[in-house]
């Protein structure tokens, strides 16, 4: 009987229609009825920013440059992150579109990254981050970026902090 089933085109083509179904439910469908991830926290409603704002051209510069490429933005509920700030949940990322999260932590992880450092330190880190950073640092020295692009992004950076408890 099984042989006659992986045989036959319509069996596994239903088959293989049925899963890709089930796995479209699972992971697109069913997180709409999760209301810990329709619903946008406090910390995820500083993150609407206007569209014309510093903070969303910084984030824009943020993704031009890769920076998500070697930074996550997520605390994870872990030891090794529990100095970062309060751990991540769905309704953080409300309004991150594309979501920033990213699973590649080549650089610290950036999530509440704006209640670390000041303004002058941030723009002195993108400038020279061997010199703030250490000389082993791999992050890649920004000093091109245009005076706009790079006051943009430091505004985004110290946006990203959690919401201040009530
Ligand atoms: C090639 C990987 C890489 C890229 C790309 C990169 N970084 Fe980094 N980043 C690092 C590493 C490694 C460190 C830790 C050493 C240091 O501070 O320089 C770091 C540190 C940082 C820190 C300090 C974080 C902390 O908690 O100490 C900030 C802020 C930061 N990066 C922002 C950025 C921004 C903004 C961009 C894009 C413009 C960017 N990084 C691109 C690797 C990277």
């Amino acid at each position: 009987m099984a042989n006659e089933a992986e045989k036959s085109p319509g069996i596994l083509l239903f088959g293989a229609v049925l899963l890709v179904l089930v796995g479209t439910m699972g992971t697109i469908v069913l997180p709409y009825f999760d209301e810990s991830v329709v619903t946008p926290t406090k910390s995820a409603e500083l993150k609407n920013y206007p569209t014309d704002s510093a903070e969303a051209r910084g984030r824009h510069v943020y993704i031009r440059e890769g920076c998500n490429y070697c930074h996550t933005q997520a605390v994870r509920p872990v030891r090794a992150d529990s100095k970062l700030g309060p751990v991540s949940v769905p309704g953080d990322y409300y309004y991150d579109k594309p979501t920033l999260i990213m699973t590649q932590r080549t650089g610290p992880d950036l999530t509440w990254v704006g209640t670390r450092y000041s303004a002058d330190w941030q723009h002195e880190h993108l400038l020279n981050p061997q010199k703030i950073g250490g000389p082993a640092s791999i992050m890649p020295k920004y000093d091109y970026l245009s005076q706009q692009d790079r006051d943009d992004l430091v505004a985004y950076m110290l946006s990203l902090k959690p919401a201040p408890k009530d």
